[in-house]
């Protein structure tokens, strides 16, 4: 029997590469001399797409008229129009869970970072101005008596929840619905959460409905000791209002991992103290990264054996 034809726009990990291979046919443009040439010539064969980034909409599946399955590489996926993929009976695919612990475990460390300013304080020590001044100077903001305010309580914001409670922190919430099983208090908007706390964690998805949500306004009301932290997606944040907040002292301080336009970063966010920039490393360790790939691995291969997904996202 003929092996079944994935597609894969991008160069992905070897875990993804190699487990593919094993089982399917892959196709891989990027490695071609004439990479539209491929695409002409194998797109109607091409049953299931392994997804790094490229946007997949009604557009693209014209493309590929027999596709049955986009399995994307991120808990994340902005980048797929569900809605144009259901319309086609293209299921979709994400990699939940296997990264959980690994973000939750980012997003404290950029917001101890940020509040206690520690990527400029070992800037200092590594530009010798600890022998030649003296010490750091001590940081305006602390980590102790925060509130911390989650922006999307879904498995990695209750991860982060977790961590931020046993560092002392109190804990609300909002996102679209209130839920049952946790006991955080519930703010039925993002700006009564803000008005609530001093400390906004970003954890929510990307896409039309998050759009620039976290506003002047949104930032004004956390306070001129409010510190913002962005774990989810760059566009959830108008970087151009986050940077007038943070110039003007509206807010403290900021740490981000992601960008509204990646990998570009405003000159504005790089120019400004207080700041913690980090270049989209979330998930981004060698164990993580490969469980992810794995799933990305695991999906397709469960489609075409089984005829079910290992982890759809919602139709
Ligand atoms: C991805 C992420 O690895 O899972 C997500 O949604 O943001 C990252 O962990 C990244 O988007 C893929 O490059």
């Amino acid at each position: 029997m003929s092996k079944v034809d994935i597609l894969m726009p991008r160069a992905m990990l070897p875990v993804v590469m190699r487990g593919l291979e094993e089982k399917f046919t892959v196709h891989k443009p990027f490695e071609a001399d004439d990479p539209e040439k491929l695409l002409a010539e194998v797109a109607d064969k091409i049953r299931g797409i392994a997804v790094l980034g490229t946007r997949i909409d009604a557009d693209f599946l014209a493309k590929f008229p027999n596709v049955e399955i986009a399995s994307n590489f991120g808990v994340g996926y902005d980048n797929i129009n569900v809605a144009d993929c259901s319309a086609k009976n293209v299921v979709v695919t994400n990699t939940p869970d296997v990264l959980t612990e690994e973000v939750a475990d980012t997003a404290l460390g950029l917001l101890i970072m940020t509040a206690r300013e520690l990527s400029a304080a070992e800037k200092w020590l590594r530009d010798g101005k600890w022998e030649s001044t003296g010490p750091y100077p001590l940081t305006g903001a602390t980590l102790v008596g925060r509130t911390l305010g989650i922006f999307g309580l879904g498995r990695i914001g209750k991860a982060i929840a977790k961590r931020a409670e046993a560092f002392g922190l109190k804990v609300h919430y909002y996102g679209r619905n209130r839920q049952a099983d946790v006991a955080y208090p519930y703010h039925d908007s993002l700006l009564k959460l803000a008005e609530a706390c001093d400390t906004l964690m970003v954890v929510a998805p990307g896409g039309p409905e998050t759009h620039h949500a976290v506003n002047g306004e949104v930032l004004a009301a956390l306070g001129s000791n409010g510190i913002l932290i962005n774990i989810g997606r760059g566009t959830v944040v108008d970087e151009a209002a986050l940077t007038e907040a943070l110039e003007k002292g509206v807010i403290h301080g900021a740490g981000l991992d992601v960008f509204e336009d990646e990998p570009h970063v405003p000159a504005g966010l790089m120019a400004l103290d207080r700041v913690t920039l980090l270049p989209h490393v979330g998930s981004a360790s060698v164990h993580t990264r490969d469980a992810m790939g794995q799933l990305v691995v695991d999906n397709l291969t469960s489609w075409f054996e089984t005829g079910k997904a290992v982890t759809p996202v919602p139709g």
